[in-house]
């Protein structure tokens, strides 16, 4: 392809990008291709002889988008825990990729490596920590945990002189680690993956809207021995979004000697907007959270911060004959941080997307969808026989529909029936979940595009498929 060739290729691309983008506001959410069809479109023998690149991309969007995306940036997403988009974290990820820079060494891209270095520290003045805290830009919420809970098993097996980066595991004195009743997945994942395992996972009593107890804590942490100790909190409960008492867990957990890691994928952010909403966050050990979710960064990057860089880089760093490393006194090298080597630049869009917004900015996006969360609560809790089973403390709400004079298991079926209604009327999207072994309709407000009028569309199409709704069994 020529010089002009590819300039014309690429500017059709990004046309044909925010094409895509512009249409967001008025098209269906949910995908609504045949997976059949998609495959009968994308796929076919492997290709063994080259092809023009603007036909190549071409007929892959046009697969694609012909039903196979779910409008994830759409202002009337409410699935999972997915932030939209904003404009300079979107069009600084274009840059990134056109630049093309692995961002694991200063020295061979000083620009995105301090790039990084900036962004990590606003972050932690925006979230109200300790100034020396170091960090790490990883790919979600999950290598964040990780990373964190790596950086911990090397602090609290040095607090007992075990070296577990030279030494491993094996015969290692044990590793304790706790968490609430309520802990996210994630973290049991990063326990496989650390080598600490799940079964001696101990447990910590929840209340009601799911957030741990310290005196709880207290009474789990006094009755084992004292031993290296690990507790993971959450800032954010995936299902009901309360947040952890963090300041109180971590004075219990210190009393104890353990390190406290806070996952606060979801709800980190809102210490930037309200801390009393996380009164003594900054007295945790470590930290992670998402820019993809409420910074609306375009996927993907989590975020590790830690209050002992020491263990955290005892826990990360690499060396090699052949790489070009920096005296970590002047400049900073990602790959020491970070669980990957080569990697992406992917601290840029979070300093974009912090630049533009500022500290008001984003204390307004998490302000207004927490403001948009209890909007769809109070209508929804005015309909007859709808309750919502949570409190809404952050930006996620459960809803549960009620069948009159019915059981538990008619609850359940018509909520999954009301749930499967909305998905195919398509004016919005929200999956379900179970909330004390009952099925609920899960609702959470993430995009910084969702405005007033998306909640209320999206609240007419809930009200159509109640209606309309035929039990589903389960
Ligand atoms: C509390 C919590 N922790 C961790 C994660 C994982 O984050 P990610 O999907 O970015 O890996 C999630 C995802 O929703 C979450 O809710």
């Amino acid at each position: 392809m020529g010089v002009m060739n590819e300039i014309e290729f690429l500017r059709s691309v990004a046309e044909r990008a925010i094409r895509y983008r512009v249409s967001l506001t008025d098209t269906p959410v949910p995908p609504t291709a045949d997976p059949s069809a998609l495959r009968a479109s994308l796929g076919g023998p492997t290709p063994e002889q080259p092809s023009d690149p603007a036909e190549v991309v071409r007929r892959l969007a046009d697969a694609v988008e012909a039903g196979g995306l779910m409008a994830m940036d759409s202002g009337r997403f409410f699935g999972f825990v997915v932030g939209g988009s904003v404009p300079a974290a979107l069009g600084a990820d274009w840059l990134v990729s056109a630049w093309d820079q692995n961002t694991g060494l200063f020295a061979p891209t000083p620009g995105t490596a301090v790039i990084e270095e900036v962004a990590g520290r606003w972050i932690l003045d925006l979230l109200g920590l300790p100034p020396h805290c170091s960090f790490a830009f990883v790919t979600g919420g999950q290598m964040a945990n990780t990373t964190a809970l790596a950086a911990a098993r090397n602090h609290v097996l040095a607090s007992v002189g075990w070296d577990v980066e030279t030494d491993g595991l094996s015969g290692a004195p044990p590793v304790r680690l706790v968490a609430g009743d309520e802990v996210h997945v994630t973290i049991q994942r990063s326990a496989r993956l650390l080598g600490l395992g799940t079964r001696g996972m101990l447990h910590v009593s929840v209340d009601r809207n799911g957030a741990m107890l310290p005196s709880a804590l207290d009474e789990v942490l006094a009755r084992s021995s004292r031993e290296p100790t690990i507790v993971c909190c959450q800032a954010g409960n995936v299902n009901t979004g309360a947040m952890d008492p963090v300041g109180a867990l971590a004075d219990v957990a210190h009393q104890h000697g353990a390190w406290l890691h806070v996952d606060g994928a979801i709800g980190l952010w809102t210490a930037a907007a309200r801390p009393s909403r996380l009164p003594g966050l900054e007295r945790a050990d470590s930290w992670s959270t998402d820019a993809h979710k409420w910074l609306n960064v375009p996927y993907d990057c989590g975020i590790t911060i830690c209050r002992h860089p020491q263990a955290h880089r005892a826990a990360m760093t690499v060396t090699a004959s052949y790489l070009v490393q920096a005296a970590p006194a002047t400049d900073r090298d990602p790959v020491d941080w970070n669980p990957e080597f080569s990697r992406r630049a992917r601290a840029v869009p979070v300093y974009a997307a912090i630049a533009s917004l500022g500290r008001s900015g984003i204390v307004d996006i998490v302000e207004r969808c927490c403001a948009h969360a209890r909007r769809f609560a109070e209508h929804l809790a005015r309909q007859p026989n709808v309750v919502v089973l949570n409190e809404v403390v952050l930006n996620q709400v459960l809803v549960r529909f009620l069948v009159r004079g019915g059981t538990e298991a008619d609850h359940d079926a018509r909520t999954r029936a009301v749930i499967a209604g909305v998905q195919k009327d398509g004016t919005c999207w929200l999956g379900g979940s179970t909330w004390r072994g009952l099925a609920v309709m899960r609702i959470s407000v993430s995009s910084h595009a969702t405005t007033t009028e998306d909640v209320d569309r999206s609240l007419d199409a809930i009200h159509r498929a109640s209606i309309g709704a035929v039990p589903i069994a389960n």
